[in-house]
This record gives C-alpha cells, sequence and structure tokens, in this order.
C-alpha cells in the first residue's frame, strides 16, 4: 500500500525538475533560428548542397546534444563554433532551439493543388518541398548493407528515432553524410560504441548505402 502512494509522488516531483530545466519556448526557437537560417535556411533545409546540413525535423535530442558537442568543442567545426558558444547561445536555450527545429516538416513531393490555392500559398508550401536527388551507387548492395548495418539504429525507412539520439538519414545531403562517414572513419566525430565500423567499410559499400539512401526519400 505504503508503495502505490510513494511511487506516484516520486514521479510526480521528477516530472516537475525536468520540466523546470528544461523549459521550452517555441517563440524564443523561433527568434534563435534567425540567425541559424544564415547558413542553414529559414526552415532548416540547409543549403549549398549539403556543406549546411538539414536541421529541419531531426530528433529535439539529436539537436541538443550535438549543440552541446560543438560547444564543448568534441565535435569541432569552425563555421558552427561562434553560434554554439556560451553568449551566443546559452545552454538553457538549446531545449527551445532544438524543438523549434525538430518541429520543421518538410515534405519530398509537391501536393497536388487545388484551384482556391493562391500563388502566395503555392510558394510557402513549395518552399518546405525538399527531395534528395538520386546518386549512383549499386542499390541492392546498398540496400542489403544498410539492412543489415544500419537499420537498427537509423530504423527501417532510415527515419531515425523520433525520441532518441540517432538522426534520421533520409532527407539529408549525401555529400554532408559522406564527410561525416569520414570523419567517423578517421575517429575525428564519435558515430556510437564501435569506432572501428567506418573505417572498415570499403567505399564501395558506402556509395552503395548512399544510394539506397538517397531514394528512400522519393
Ligand atoms: C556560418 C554558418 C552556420 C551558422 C550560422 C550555423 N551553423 Fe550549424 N552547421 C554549420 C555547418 C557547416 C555544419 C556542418 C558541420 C560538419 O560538417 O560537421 C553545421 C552543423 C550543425 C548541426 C549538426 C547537424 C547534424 O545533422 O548533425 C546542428 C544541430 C547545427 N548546425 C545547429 C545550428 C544552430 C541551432 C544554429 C543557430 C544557433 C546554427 N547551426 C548556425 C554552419 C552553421
Ligand atoms: C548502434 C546504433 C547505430 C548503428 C548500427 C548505426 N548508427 Fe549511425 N548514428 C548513430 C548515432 C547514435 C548517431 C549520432 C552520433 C552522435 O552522437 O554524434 C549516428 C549518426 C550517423 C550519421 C551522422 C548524421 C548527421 O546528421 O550528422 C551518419 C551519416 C550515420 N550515422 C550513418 C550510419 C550508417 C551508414 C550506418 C550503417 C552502416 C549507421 N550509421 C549505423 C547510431 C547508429
Amino acid at each position: 500500500m505504503l508503495k502505490i502512494i510513494i511511487f506516484p509522488i516520486l514521479l510526480c516531483s521528477v516530472q516537475f525538475a525536468y520540466a523546470k530545466e528544461f523549459e521550452i519556448d517555441l517563440e524564443l526557437g523561433a527568434e534563435i533560428n534567425e540567425v541559424c537560417a544564415g547558413c542553414h535556411g529559414e526552415y532548416g533545409e540547409g543549403g549549398k548542397q549539403g556543406e549546411y546540413p538539414r536541421l529541419a525535423g531531426l530528433p529535439a535530442d539529436y539537436i541538443a546534444q550535438q549543440l552541446k558537442l560543438f560547444k564543448e568543442e568534441k565535435r569541432k567545426n569552425i563555421p558552427m563554433r561562434p553560434y554554439a558558444n556560451e553568449r551566443e547561445l546559452p545552454v538553457e536555450d538549446i531545449p527551445s532551439i532544438a524543438a523549434f527545429l525538430s518541429r520543421i516538416e518538410l515534405t519530398s513531393q509537391m501536393p497536388e493543388f487545388d484551384k482556391n490555392t493562391s500563388a502566395y500559398d503555392k510558394l510557402l508550401i513549395a518552399k518546405k518541398v525538399f527531395n534528395i536527388s538520386r546518386v549512383e551507387g549499386n542499390f541492392a548492395l546498398g540496400k542489403k548493407a544498410y539492412n543489415k548495418e544500419c537499420k537498427s539504429c537509423h530504423g527501417k525507412k532510415g527515419q531515425g528515432k523520433k525520441n532518441s539520439n540517432m538522426p534520421q538519414l533520409t532527407g539529408q545531403y549525401i555529400e554532408y553524410m559522406l564527410k561525416q562517414m569520414k570523419q567517423f572513419a578517421k575517429g575525428e566525430r564519435e558515430h556510437d560504441d564501435d569506432a572501428d565500423f567506418f573505417a572498415e567499410m570499403n567505399a564501395e559499400e558506402v556509395q552503395a548505402i548512399m544510394a539506397y539512401l538517397s531514394v528512400m526519400d522519393d
């Protein structure tokens, strides 16, 4: 009996502390995004063929974790450095910008418009259409390798996991991902526990996985 009473009380207090520590303010997120948009685009769609990665729709926990890694310079990147420091982006603002970006939905295909849709609305919708172009590579090999090596964490359709630090790989720029995989292989960026994972993969296999991912959002 005692357990039954104490347990909910404990849960409440934990939840309260969590909410207080990680307050999310989407308006603040939108304001911060005006700075990020200079490189990552107004809708977090990234740009310059993946020199600036897409941020829209990435899991909030993943975005928050990466911002902390940039802040601590555990993930080193010169363009990001001035935007992740404590003066520009205090640690308590991270949940707000992470939540804001995570909630932006881009579609991979232009929807059918009905005749009442105004030209202006069409333009706004078109700005949120984002599709990765197909890249060359052995599709069948890529599918096999992806399902064997990557699916367990990045999802059956490359969609990642919403409430985790596992990002989606579909809808991300191929050039950007190739760059990250080189960094993982060299140990310049940490992937997951297994450090040798990418170092052992050959270039053909990597390209094949990218070919498979590039059509997943079609
Ligand atoms: C001057 C350009 C620039 C600005 C401004 C900028 N970034 Fe970036 N950002 C980059 C680049 C370049 C990378 C890719 C780093 C790499 O190649 O590893 C990046 C990577 C990231 C990533 C990692 C994405 C992933 O998939 O792992 C996150 C998260 C991020 N930026 C968030 C932000 C936020 C939030 C802001 C605004 C506070 C911001 N950035 C402002 C250039 C910029
Ligand atoms: C055990 C789980 C796991 C497996 C298996 C896995 N990943 Fe990951 N992957 C992660 C995690 C976690 C991250 C985020 C790393 C971090 O914290 O910076 C990540 C990040 C990445 C990124 C960077 C994404 C970005 O937006 O910057 C790429 C690219 C990637 N993985 C590719 C792959 C590929 C390709 C495979 C299969 C060959 C694979 N991963 C297998 C867990 C995994």
